[in-house]
């Protein structure tokens, strides 16, 4: 028969990139706002949507308690990654930040879809889609699936297409 399946879809990011504003769009109308459940040292925030369990955190500020968040990474069978298209000067650090992720033992090997979000595409500075993945330099990410969109969490513009692409990829 039919048999519900459950993905765990890792979203990450740098602090201040939009996670939380993006996330609400894909919560449960009971559960909007930022329902930040405090764990050790880090803030995970967690939702089920149908079939998909979301998991967010941030990547930066807390490299201490890296190694409590890595545990997430075998479990997940897609990740979102949210950057800031406005914060030119923290593109870098973004790009440390993939590295780091696409070079870790429960990621680096496994054929698992990556889409980015080229977030805050209303703000007037932003860089774009193309532009971000150049400077992440998406070009190189060769066993994985990846796809990147401009988004506006706010409004929610840029979503749905990012996260069909995303689902397509998994089921
Ligand atoms: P942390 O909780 O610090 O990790 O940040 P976060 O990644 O969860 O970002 P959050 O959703 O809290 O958004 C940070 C700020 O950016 C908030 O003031 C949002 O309203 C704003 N923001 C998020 N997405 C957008 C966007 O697409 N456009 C604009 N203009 N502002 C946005």
């Amino acid at each position: 028969g039919l048999r519900k399946r459950e993905v765990n879809v890792l979203v990450v990011g740098l602090d201040n990139s939009g996670k939380s504003t993006l996330l609400n769009h894909f919560k449960p109308d009971d559960h909007k706002s930022g329902d930040v459940v405090p764990t050790i040292g880090f803030n995970v925030e967690k939702f089920q949507n149908k079939n998909v369990a979301f998991t967010a955190f941030d990547m930066s500020g807390q490299g201490r308690y890296r190694s409590l968040w890595e545990h997430y990474y075998k479990d997940c069978q897609g990740i979102i990654f949210v950057v800031d298209s406005s914060d030119k000067l923290r593109f870098v650090v973004a790009k440390d930040e993939l590295d780091t992720l696409l070079q870790h033992p429960d990621i680096a090997n496994r054929r698992i879809p990556i889409l980015f979000f080229a977030n805050k595409m209303d703000v007037k500075e932003a860089m774009s889609a193309v532009k971000i993945s150049a400077a992440l330099g998406l070009d190189r990410i060769s066993n994985k699936p990846w796809h990147i969109c401009a988004s506006n969490a706010v409004t929610g513009e840029g979503l749905q297409e990012g996260v069909e692409w995303l689902t397509g990829q998994i089921w």
